[in-house]
């Protein structure tokens, strides 16, 4: 079997997102960058059941090798897009899938949404899963953003391994359950512009 070792990360991803409760059956995926293409957890299938062979290789260009997620096409088009991503995640974890039920981004209530690259987990607009439209709003959102909420939908994260994209979808959870907290509790108060000019600053010398 090729790529062996990161089929296994993929399979261990996935468990790992049903075992923090990130996601529930089969809803969600998670991909990783290879040379010519990418490889993505399949379609429908839950991680129980899931093992390494299950894996399906998507190409930058041509048809797909097994049964990829539904969701391939957004998981192709931002390691496109974006070639300083390796790994993305995509989950329906039950906070941040609250909020997006809302249609509202998250705001700089917290100061760790800067960990996502931006002054806000953004918000990406509604389309039908597995479509060019939504992997259209998913690319544009995250033009320069490493996660977004998506409208009716989930989470996607990103990062430069699985693990950074990993750790990011779990962060934006955690960001959306405090904001739920404080949205239940009164108004939370969101950190102005500049006081998240400077978080940014600091982050871009946080852990390098
Ligand atoms: P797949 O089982 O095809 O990956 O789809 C689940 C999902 O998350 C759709 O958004």
């Amino acid at each position: 079997m090729d790529h062996e070792p990161e089929r296994i990360a993929l399979v261990e991803a996935y468990r790992a997102l049903l075992a923090e409760g990130l996601i529930v059956g089969s809803a969600g995926n998670v991909s990783l960058r290879i040379a010519s293409g990418l490889l993505i957890t399949p379609s429908a299938v839950p991680a129980a059941r899931m093992g390494p062979q299950d894996i399906a290789t998507v190409p930058f260009d041509g048809a797909a090798d097994g049964k990829p997620s539904s969701e391939w096409r957004f998981h192709r088009d931002l390691l496109v897009a974006r070639p300083d991503l390796t790994a993305v995640v995509h989950t329906h974890s039950p906070n941040a899938t609250a909020i997006a039920m809302l249609r509202r981004p998250i705001p700089a209530a917290h100061y760790m949404v800067a960990i996502a690259g931006g002054k806000e987990i953004p918000l990406a607009p509604y389309a039908t899963f597995g479509t060019a439209e939504l992997s259209a709003a998913i690319c544009a959102t995250m033009a320069r953003l490493d996660a977004c909420l998506l409208a009716n939908h989930g989470v996607v994260a990103a990062g430069a391994t699985l693990a950074k994209a990993m750790d990011l979808a779990r962060e934006v959870e955690l960001l959306a359950k405090v904001y739920r907290m404080a949205l239940a509790a009164g108004e939370p108060v969101v950190l102005p512009d500049d006081e998240m000019d400077r978080v940014l600053e600091q982050f871009r010398g946080y852990g390098r």
